[in-house]
């Protein structure tokens, strides 16, 4: 039985990385797709080869940061399918461990804009949708730099620790209108964000001494879109191979 037949889900920041791998598996469990992300030649080969599998799938290109561009996205969503089940908000920035005396206002404000407000500007255009509906599910990409220090600079640590405490926040909030809402917080997984850092780190902080995969994050979204977490809400749950464990 498919998992996702027949939801329809947006996710961030899908183009490449974690979001990518998240489409894929997200596709596989019979979900229809809208990938969105900046990058709208990376999206198109993605929504390309997601349609060649016998899925629905589109592209769309948007920036998190603009609000217009935002409700273009939901428009575009909505226009397609007339719902909104699954919100993926995977979009995000590294700040490249940058220390807080050496963090500018600009860095700062940049890393909140696409990794936190993105995340509010989105939910709140799709939450009137699925109130309407009476169900749906939020999914946030923390990190498990939203859980510890050291994992990130100064303004991607505040960052993701702010996803958290906001993904609390509508877990409270809207939870008795049908919706869940919940967080995953990866920890040190093979992307084109991290591929340059990790050809010289070692994994032996690492408990299960290896970095992590894009499609082991990518399960466990399938599992908090899935209405197999039906009773889950307002989790924020580590993917590290046991790293904030020790
Ligand atoms: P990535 O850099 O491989 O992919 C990020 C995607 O987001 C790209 O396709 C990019 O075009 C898109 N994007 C960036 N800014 C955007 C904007 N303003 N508007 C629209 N799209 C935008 O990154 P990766 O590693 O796949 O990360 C995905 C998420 O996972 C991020 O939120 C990141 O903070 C988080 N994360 C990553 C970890 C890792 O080890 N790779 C660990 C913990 C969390």
């Amino acid at each position: 039985m498919l998992r996702l037949k027949d939801k329809v889900c947006i996710i961030t920041g899908s183009a490449s990385g974690m979001g990518e791998a998240e489409a894929f598996a997200f596709a596989k469990q019979g979900a229809k797709l809208i990938i969105a992300d900046q990058n709208l030649e990376l999206a198109e080969t993605v929504a390309n080869q997601i349609r060649s599998l016998g899925n629905e799938a589109f592209a769309f290109q948007v920036d998190v940061t603009n609000i217009i561009q935002l409700e273009a996205l939901i428009d575009f969503t909505i226009g397609k399918f007339d719902r909104i089940d699954v919100l993926l908000n995977n979009a995000g920035i590294f700040d490249k461990y940058t220390n807080s005396l050496e963090t500018t206002e600009y860095l700062w404000d940049k890393i909140f804009d696409i990794n936190v407000k993105a995340i509010f500007r989105l939910s709140n255009l799709v939450l009137p949708h699925m109130i309407q509906q009476k169900s749906g599910a939020i999914i946030n990409v923390g990190s498990i730099a939203g859980l510890v220090a050291k994992m990130g600079g100064a303004s991607y640590t505040a960052s993701k620790h702010a996803v958290l405490g906001y993904t609390k926040h509508l877990a409270a909030e809207y939870g008795q209108l049908g919706i869940k809402i919940n967080a995953i917080c990866p920890g040190t997984i093979k992307t084109p964000m991290t591929a340059k850092m990790l050809e010289t780190r070692p994994t032996d902080k690492i408990p299960l001494d290896r970095f992590g995969d894009t499609s082991e994050v990518a399960d466990l979204a399938v599992f908090l879109a899935s209405d197999e977490s039906k009773f889950m809400s307002g989790a924020c749950i580590a993917v590290d191979g046991g790293f904030t464990a020790v």
